[in-house]
This record gives C-alpha cells, structure tokens and sequence, in this order.
C-alpha cells in the first residue's frame, strides 16, 4: 500500500505533484492557518506531511498519527515546529536551507534601503498629491555608504548582506552566538562584536538570526535605547525577536530614525502602533520571495519528503535535514 502525505496549502502544482509518483497525497484547498484540531486530524492518518511556516505542530499535532515519519517545511525557519517533540516522536523533520539565501539578503537590504531613504514614505506622500513644489529639504534620509552596518545573527542570509555591504562600501559588524572563523569573517569584511557594542554602533541594525524563546523580545526598550537616534533596525528573522510596542514608541518619539519590517509577532496581524507610524517600511512576510526561490524552496521541500519516507535517488538521505538524529533513531530500529 502506497504512504500517504499530507499538503497543508496549495503550493506550486507542478513541482508537489512530484509526491503522486511516490505516494497518495491529500492536496488542501485553499491557504490558511489550520486549527491544531485540524492539523492533528490531517496528520493522524498519514506517513509524512509538507508544511509552512503556518502551520504550528508538537507532541498534540502528532500524538494520534503513529504512521507520521517525516515532516518538511517550506521554509528555513523552523520556530513553528517543536523540533524535540518531533524528534522524540521518530519524525525527520527538514527545511529548506540555502536555496533562499541570496533571494532573501536581496530583500534585506532592500529593506534597509527603503527604510534609510524613507522610499515606501515618499511614495504614499506623492500618490498623496502632497507633491506641489520639489524643495531641497522633502524627505531627507540616512546614507547606507559609509555608514555602519551591525548584523545580528551570521548565519547564511547575515554573510549575504554583509557581502552586499562591502559594495556599499559599509563598515560591517556583527554578533552571533558563535564567532565565524577567521577566512569567513575576512570574506565578509566583518568584524565580531558584542551585542552592546552591535547595538550602539551601527547606523542601520538588521535582524537575522532564527527565532527561540531565548531570543524572545531580545530587543526591547532597553536594547532601543542603546541605538543611535539616527539609526534604522530591519528585521527579516521572525516578529518575536522584537518588542513590537516598544519599537513603535521608539519611532514615535524619535529615539529610533526608521525601521524596515518584514515579520511580526503575531502576524499576519500587524501591530496598530505600527501601521500608525510613517517611518517604518512594513511588508508582508515576503523575503525569500522571488518566484524562481519560493518555486526552489518547494521543490527543496519535495525532495527531502520523498528521500526521508525512503524514496527517490536519496531514499533515506534527505539533502536538509533539521533532527538528523531522529533519521539515525529511526534507521536504527
Ligand atoms: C521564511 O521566513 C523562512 O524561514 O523561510
Ligand atoms: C539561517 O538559517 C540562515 O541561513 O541565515
């Protein structure tokens, strides 16, 4: 009898039809947030599952769905998996690494850009019809060349901004859990700081490290106040690494110049406070989305299905893995 696996949103048709060749596979209509009754429900019955960043499942999703052996996100964030539940629970779980990184260092920086040059606030004053007479102090912004750039997080995406700065001739810091090694950090023309040292010296702060209660609201209030007046903060990580409120009081009251967003806490609600404010770019969770990415991300995400259910050229050897020892638990049984 064929596996079956699960698509919990429509996803390019083309490339998840793929899955038919192997396994039977439950197409979901329309894009949504699923309720967890609904995701376990859709779980309980099948062998693995492609998933978003939409979908939130952990030991409740999963409980009634013994056959469940892999689940592959759609996306190289993985916050809304509960990863050790999954790898208690024998189900390899993967993402969708590298394919996105450049796509999403693009946007970053265009983030920044429009956040630093207030172009998203220029246009809705002109298409205002606020345009009467050009003047040589409308709408004057911050320079990005030769202005400090701090990177929080240096993972894949945090290098691929960095390399984008040297062009800009910026002078790149950054800070992460562990420092790069040295032929890495001069590829980047990067240098390690600490996070108060980050905070207090960049011109333009751009968030992208991933998401863990760790690092819930790791800028706050009293990490704003640490930050140059004049400077921006883009975040294109997840919206719980900031203090939505606290940020939008920092805009407000000028302690903070601008800022470029592309995720929110509890999106895809906006904060009020936010969408009240004329200095901060807001977009809607869109980074990595270029087509020719999102169409790589998904086949990314097939190919490690196919291979973790034991299928296809990879069978057992899925190329991006998350919990690769819940892939070694399993094969050893
Ligand atoms: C999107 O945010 C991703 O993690 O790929
Ligand atoms: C995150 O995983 C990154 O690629 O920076």
């Amino acid at each position: 009898t064929r596996l079956r696996v699960w698509v919990s949103q429509p996803l390019f048709g083309d490339i998840v039809g793929r899955l038919r060749e192997h396994f039977d596979v439950v197409e979901t209509a329309r894009v949504g947030k699923h309720s967890p009754q609904d995701i376990a429900h859709a779980l309980a019955g099948c062998d693995g599952a492609l998933v978003t960043l939409n979908d939130p499942i952990g030991a409740a999703e999963v409980a009634n769905a013994p056959r469940l052996r892999a689940i592959a996100n759609v996306g190289v964030g993985y916050n809304n998996l509960d990863v050790s539940a999954l790898t208690a629970a024998g189900v390899v779980v993967t993402n969708t690494p590298d394919v996105l990184t450049e796509t999403t260092a693009d946007f970053g920086f265009a983030l920044m850009m429009a956040a630093a040059r207030r172009i998203t606030e220029a246009e809705r004053w002109l298409r205002d019809g606020q345009w009467r007479q050009w003047s040589f102090e409308t709408l004057l912004g911050s320079d990005l060349h030769g202005a400090t750039l701090g990177i929080l997080g240096m993972g894949r995406i945090g290098q691929g901004i960095a390399r984008r700065a040297s062009g800009f001739r910026m002078r790149v810091r950054y800070h992460n859990r562990s420092r790069l090694p040295a032929d890495v950090e001069r590829d980047c023309r990067a240098e390690y700081v600490d996070l108060d040292t980050l905070l207090s010296s960049a011109d333009h702060l751009v968030l992208v490290l991933p998401y863990s209660p760790a690092v819930h609201h790791l800028i706050d209030a009293t990490a704003l106040a640490k930050m140059k007046p004049t400077a921006t903060l883009t975040n294109i990580a997840r919206g719980g690494i900031v203090d939505e409120d606290a940020l939008a009081e920092a805009l407000a009251s000028g302690r903070l110049a601008a800022a470029g967003l592309d995720v929110y806490e509890g999106e895809p609600a906006v904060n009020p406070r936010l969408l009240a404010l004329r200095n901060v770019v807001l977009t809607p969770h869109i980074a990595s989305g270029s087509l020719a990415t999102r169409r790589a991300m998904v086949t990314l995400a097939v190919d490690n299905l196919i291979a973790a259910l034991g299928h296809g050229p990879d069978a057992g050897r899925p190329p991006t893995p998350v919990n690769a020892d819940a892939l070694a638990a399993r094969d050893a049984k």
